[in-house]
């Protein structure tokens, strides 16, 4: 025996890790046809570990402190001009925080896509899908609280914003806002406080809920694009017939994700870090100023789909309440998909038009609110924004009725299937088709 094997079998005998190895990685088998869209959980994986090291790297630099320092620089904002300039290393480190911000949002909506398309949250997929939810709100709390940080004006007066909704919750809003903020204004005590909560507190619940979301996985089994459940025909092996090894088979295909995305972010890290305003907004690289609002307050990028519902709705007797309301019901309804979607079928391959035609309209209200969102508002776009709104909770609200008895004319195999270039083809044209429309779209609204 080796002296590996050797060790492997102490440990064994004390911790459960060659049976953990083979239920997660060796022996998890997954179906055989996973195909572009089954690359984004393993690089949001990626993505999270990547802003858990360049962050832990910030704070040994980072000062949270709003006060001003001799030259009348608060120090927070100080402290990340010293990481760019002084520290060594410092400005890759940030960037690739601020992009990996960015990129996360990116890589979690096509992961979210993929699992409306194929329908992967339905029976027997519930809680994984419900702990992805969670995930997707804790992740926007957590990106919210980095933002204001760096203690720049759009740090500063798009915190004033967000923290003022609560406000407008009837009864409790007022102390709700007070208690949130630490404070009357935002100030010292509201960057320390986010401070806390975005560098251990929501970060800790973010890998708790990660973990919840890949047990929930591995104990059901992934879905795949034909909806097929592989679990349900075994060879005599006791094997399904369409699942393979997650490893090696599917850790050589992450790997290519993995090498693919890394030239992407390696590219924006070097060459566009504040993706023209984007990923980092210009306002940001001055200083946090309470008494110079800025002319426009954008939320970042991933934000603008739910800021532009939260505008659409009008203020009703001076209260923005039911704006609130209708941005937090955008959310919430996403975790009770699994309930509303009524379809004896899971993928869009083998669903009727009826699906096909709610969900582009959605893909393009989605898209639309979030270029409106970041744009100052007009009253075509407010109107635009209030028809994309209707459509977002159309998708959502009459989704039990659509979705019944709303199969294609193709039966659902009993095996799974491999694609085909058409298929392919098809997907790339829908691709540049809808980058074309947003470009046209931003231009000319
Ligand atoms: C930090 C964020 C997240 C991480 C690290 C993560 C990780 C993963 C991984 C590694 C997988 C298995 C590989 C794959 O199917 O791509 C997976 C599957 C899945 N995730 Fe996530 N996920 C995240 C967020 C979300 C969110 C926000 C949702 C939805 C609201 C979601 C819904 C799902 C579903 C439904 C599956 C099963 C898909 C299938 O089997 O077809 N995830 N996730």
């Amino acid at each position: 025996m080796s002296t590996g094997q050797k060790i492997l079998n102490w440990v064994d005998e004390r911790f459960p890790l060659s049976s953990m190895m083979k239920e997660h990685v060796t022996e998890y088998y997954a179906p055989k046809n996973f195909n572009f869209w089954y690359f984004f959980g393993s690089l949001a994986l990626l993505v999270l570990v990547i802003q858990i090291v360049t962050g832990i790297f910030l704070t040994m630099n980072y000062k949270p402190d709003g006060t001003l320092n001799g030259a009348g620089i608060p120090v927070a904002f100080a402290s990340v001009e010293y990481i760019m300039r002084d520290v060594a290393g410092g400005w890759i480190i940030r960037y690739m925080h601020s992009t990996g911000a960015s990129m996360f949002f990116v890589v979690v909506y096509l992961h979210m896509f993929r699992g409306v398309i194929y329908g992967s949250y339905k029976q027997p997929r519930e809680l994984v899908w419900v702990f992805g939810t969670l995930i997707f709100l804790v992740l926007m709390a957590e990106a919210f609280m980095g933002y204001l940080l760096p203690w720049g004006q759009m740090s500063f007066w798009g915190a004033q914003v967000i923290v003022n909704l609560f406000a407008s919750i009837p009864v409790i809003g007022p102390d709700l806002s007070v208690f949130i903020r630490g404070d009357f204004v935002v100030g010292d005590a509201t960057l320390n406080r986010f401070f806390a909560l975005h560098v251990i507190a929501v970060p800790l619940i973010l890998l708790a809920l990660v973990v919840a979301h890949l047990i929930a996985l591995h104990e059901v089994g992934s879905n795949n694009p034909d909806g097929v459940e592989i679990k349900k025909l075994k060879g005599e092996d006791g094997k399904p017939l369409d699942g393979i090894p997650f490893h090696p088979y599917y850790t050589v295909k992450d790997v290519l994700g993995v090498a693919v995305f890394l030239i992407v972010f390696s590219a924006i890290v070097f060459f566009a870090p504040e993706m023209g305003g984007y990923f980092l907004e210009h306002p940001n690289f001055d200083q946090a100023d309470p008494l110079k609002t800025p002319a426009h307050i954008a939320p970042v990028w991933y934000f603008t789909p739910f800021y532009a519902i939260l505008r659409a709705v009008p203020s009703f007797a001076g209260t923005q309440v039911w704006g609130v309301l209708a941005m937090g019901a955008a959310v919430v309804l996403i975790a009770f998909l699994p309930w509303l979607d009524k379809s004896p079928v899971k993928s869009i391959r083998y669903r009727g038009p009826k699906f096909k035609i709610m969900l582009t309209l959605f893909i393009t209200a989605f898209i639309g609110l979030g270029i409106l969102g970041a744009l100052p508002s007009t009253n075509l776009r407010t109107i635009v924004a209030q028809l994309f709104s209707f459509i977002y909770f159309a998708f959502f609200l009459g989704m039990p009725f659509y979705t019944k008895n709303d199969v294609g004319s193709t039966p659902v195999p009993t095996r799974v299937t491999m694609s085909t270039p058409a298929r392919q083809a098809r997907f790339v044209v829908l691709v540049v088709a809808t980058l074309v429309a947003a470009t046209l779209f931003a231009k000319f609204i």
